[in-house]
């Protein structure tokens, strides 16, 4: 069964293609199976968003897809970056750009008000048409400083237990991430289904 990813991101082909080969689905990339569509991502939620690009690209191609959404919630930002994780700040930031600001909008912020999630949702849709949608979080603690060179995006500024997520291997990050989380529970209802 044909499944299309809805992401040209190499490192997120690899993980699906790992953990739903093996369940059956022949995973490509949106650029592998040829769809060319322009995806207005303007949902307030990672739910919607993930949706509008799963339901985008299944209305053309009518074959299994996956979408995903994802960012990170900052309690002492009220919430922010949250959906707009990939834009948060002026468009010309780039990962570090985007950090930075983080940092400084919560300068002053004392450790116990530091709490943050990861969260992921994916949107299933498969061939017939029916739909599931699943939400991973990971839970840590926003550090005061960028430390390691792993990962990216947030990470080294994202604290999971003793170290940042870019200190932490890619393989252990893999294993507790809000998108493993996620698609753990894709998989049980899949393996249900
Ligand atoms: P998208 O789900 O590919 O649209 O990514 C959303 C944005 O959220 C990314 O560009 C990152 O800024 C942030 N983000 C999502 N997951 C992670 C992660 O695992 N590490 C660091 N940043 C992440």
């Amino acid at each position: 069964m044909k499944l299309i990813i809805a992401s040209n991101n190499k490192g997120k082909i690899r993980e699906y293609k790992q953990l739903l080969e093996p369940l059956g689905y022949e995973v490509v990339s949106q650029r592998e199976s040829g769809i060319d569509v322009d995806i207005d991502e303007n949902g307030e939620t990672f739910e919607e968003n993930a949706a509008i690009k799963a339901r985008a690209i299944y209305g053309v191609s009518k074959t299994a897809t996956l979408a995903d959404d994802s960012g990170i919630v900052i309690d002492a930002l009220g919430g922010q970056p949250g959906v707009h994780s990939a834009r948060y700040g002026t468009p010309d930031l780039d990962d570090e750009g985007r950090t930075s600001l983080v940092l400084k909008n919560m300068q002053g912020v004392p450790d116990e008000k530091r709490t943050a999630r990861y969260v992921a949702v994916i949107h299933f849709i498969d061939k017939s048409g029916k739909e599931i949608s699943v939400r991973g979080e990971c839970e840590g603690i926003i550090g005061h400083s960028p430390v390691g060179k792993n990962g990216f995006g947030y990470d080294p500024i994202f604290i999971y237990g003793d170290k940042t997520f870019a200190q932490h291997t890619e393989e252990f990050k893999n294993s507790v991430s809000h998108r493993a989380n996620a698609l753990k529970q894709l998989i049980e209802k899949l393996k249900q289904s």
